[in-house]
């Protein structure tokens, strides 16, 4: 798919992944419905993103709400009369040993947002993507594929989220596409200090350092606008993401005992 010219709708464009994703696929000639809940945010991104010759439209929607996703999807249309491409961005995560959590009740918010609120732009926005043979983007994770401690109720929306558009891209395969950009720890992004911790508030202030390895969000969104252009199906970034379903299989025990090293690294 070219981007020139597209619409896409990104989920979570106040900040992060989303946030770059605007401003790079503008800056190639697409037009982007930024949503999101703090409006401020999103409307300062537009303003920049027009006064520099791009086409941007801010919407001010939270995707727990699924009558709030239907408003994005008949904005979009509304003015611009299409839709090619639905960026499933928005996402909020945890860092949390589930045997010492007391109150789980923010397992809710992270299905609401990860798992269902994907669930409802979809369902808004599949029978226009049709129309024009769209693509389904979502930025997932190898937490999507496989367990990570800290992380119990991140990973089983995500999963969940993986499992459904697996079974979207095959009852949709003549009219849509779907592409899953399985991501690795991403820098430059608000992920981590927004994330419950075991108390079930936000870890603001807080937060773990990342390692060398992580991938700055400017090279990680230019990857998956390469991966769009290219109409691949899955994306690993890096791309050693991409021996996961190998390791799964033949050498489980190796993978996990990698996975736990690896967040004992990012503890603070
Ligand atoms: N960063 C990483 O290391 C990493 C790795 C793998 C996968 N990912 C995935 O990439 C995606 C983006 O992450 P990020 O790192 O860019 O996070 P981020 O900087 O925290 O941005 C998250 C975005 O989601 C929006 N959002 C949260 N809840 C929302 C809701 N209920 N309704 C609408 N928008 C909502 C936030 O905006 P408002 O608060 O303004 O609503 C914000 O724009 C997530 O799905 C995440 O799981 C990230």
């Amino acid at each position: 798919m070219t981007t020139k010219d597209k619409v896409f709708i990104i989920t979570g464009a106040s900040a992060g992944i989303g946030s770059e994703l605007a401003y790079q696929l503008a800056k190639k000639g697409a037009h982007v419905v930024c949503a999101a809940r703090t409006m401020t945010k999103l409307e300062n991104m537009c303003k920049e993103i027009r006064d520099s010759g791009g086409s941007a439209l801010p919407i001010q929607a939270d995707i727990t709400d699924k009558n709030q996703c239907e408003k994005v999807v008949a904005q979009t249309i509304k003015s611009f009369n299409k839709i090619d491409g639905l960026i499933l961005n928005a996402g909020i995560s945890m860092w949390a040993k589930f045997d010492e959590i007391k109150d789980i009740s923010f397992f809710k918010t992270i299905m609401n947002t990860n798992y269902l609120g994907s669930v409802y732009c979809v369902h808004a926005a599949l029978p226009f993507l049709k129309k024009t043979k769209g693509k389904i983007i979502s930025c997932s994770t190898a937490q999507a594929i496989m367990g990570f401690p800290n992380h119990s109720g991140y990973v089983a929306s995500k999963h969940a989220l993986h499992g459904f558009l697996s079974t979207i891209r095959m009852e949709n395969k003549e009219e849509i596409t779907v592409l899953e950009a399985v991501l690795s720890w991403i820098k430059g992004t608000n992920l981590r200090s927004n994330s419950f911790d075991v108390n079930g508030k936000k870890q603001k202030g807080l937060t773990r350092k990342h390692t060398k390895e992580a991938i700055p969000v400017t090279q990680c969104v230019k990857t998956i606008i390469t991966a769009i252009e290219k109409d691949l199906k899955t994306i690993y970034i890096p791309r050693k993401l991409s021996l996961i379903p190998f390791l799964k299989v033949f050498l489980n025990q190796f993978l996990e005992r990698k996975v736990v090293s690896a967040i004992n690294e990012n503890k603070k």
